[in-house]
């Protein structure tokens, strides 16, 4: 397996406190990875670390294989980054603006890329019009633009669809969806579940500086579809299906009126119970919950942490 990002027992210390703790992950080339944590948690520490904008107190970072302190302008090379919101001179136009990254680069950017990376962002229409017209979505896709203009191996954003309406958040999403398929890694950073669940193929979760769980969405997934939970079952006749074989035998049955059951049950034999009840003509109204959230997982993976250090 080849790794285009390692980061190694990561550390920053400020004063006597350590603000990112022991902090170990591996990105894949063409995988979206997602650093996930509340406000505070570390992450932004964690980019800045990566991309050398402040220093570490501890570990190594390698790009693609090498560490990019004793390779740093190669590694640099290899990296695009947006920290927090881009930057741009808002009174030049945002064509004027990648110019001026352009030349800044230390590898040479041609008027093609520049043109390329305009059109990967859909920035086209207004991409001659001064940058404090723009939205905010607008503005993230120019950051997009810019932090592109090299064609990094490793696209690193932090908290990108921060200010974001959800048709912008759904645009970047699938342009990031898109860049990662022709082989870009992404690195992207947010304190939103639901936005992290629908972007990254694996994510860290990221708690008072440590790492405290890895899992790819299908992890997730499976993992959620084996536990158990409790199902609330809304029927014709809440007597009728209690006798079921698949009801009957579940852990926790209980009727709580005369439509409605509750018990304990896998998802995986949510379609089983389905066959059962229509086979015996029960109308079933409703049946929740139907699959955990990625924020039920996270707010248990967080519990379950507390509870050991109890
Ligand atoms: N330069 C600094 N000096 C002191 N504390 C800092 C500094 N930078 C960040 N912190 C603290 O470190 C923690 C992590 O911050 P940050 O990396 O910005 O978290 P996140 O990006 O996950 O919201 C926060 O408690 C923050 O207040
Ligand atoms: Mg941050």
């Amino acid at each position: 397996m080849s790794y285009i990002l390692e980061v190694q027992g990561l550390k920053k210390k400020i004063g006597k406190r350590y603000i990112v703790n022991d902090v170990n992950f591996r990105v894949e080339a063409g995988e979206i990875f997602g650093l996930l944590g509340p406000n505070g948690a570390g992450k932004t520490t964690i980019i800045r670390m990566i991309t050398g904008l402040i220093n570490k107190t501890e570990g190594n970072v390698l790009i693609k294989g090498s560490s990019a302190d004793t390779n740093f302008k190669e590694s640099m090379n290899e990296l695009g980054a947006i920290v927090e919101n881009p930057e741009f001179y808002k009174f030049m136009t945002g064509y004027a603006n990648l110019k001026h990254y352009a030349r800044m680069s230390v590898k040479p950017i041609t008027e093609e890329r520049i043109k390329e990376v305009i059109r990967l962002v859909k920035l086209e229409n207004a991409i001659h019009q001064k940058v404090k017209t723009y939205s905010l979505g607008m503005r993230q896709r120019l950051g997009v633009a810019q932090a592109l203009l090299h064609e990094p191996s490793l696209l690193i954003l932090d908290e990108p669809t921060n200010g974001l309406d959800p048709q912008g958040m759904k645009e970047l999403r699938d342009y990031l969806k898109e860049l990662a398929k022709s082989g870009t890694s992404i690195l992207v950073s947010s304190h939103m579940l639901g936005e992290m669940q629908l972007m990254c193929d694996r994510f860290a979760i990221i708690e008072k500086g440590e790492l405290t769980h890895v899992a790819s969405m299908e992890d997730t997934d499976r993992e959620a579809a084996e536990e158990l939970r409790e199902v609330k079952l809304v029927v014709s006749s809440a007597a009728e299906a209690s006798v079921l074989p698949v009801i009957a035998s579940a852990e926790n049955l209980r009727v709580a009126d005369e439509q409605t059951l509750t018990f304990m049950a896998k998802y995986d034999s949510m379609p089983e119970i389905i066959k059962q009840l229509a086979g015996s003509g029960i109308l079933v109204y409703e049946l929740t919950p139907a699959k955990k959230s990625l924020e039920d997982r996270f707010l248990e993976l967080t519990r379950q942490k507390e509870e050991a250090v109890l």
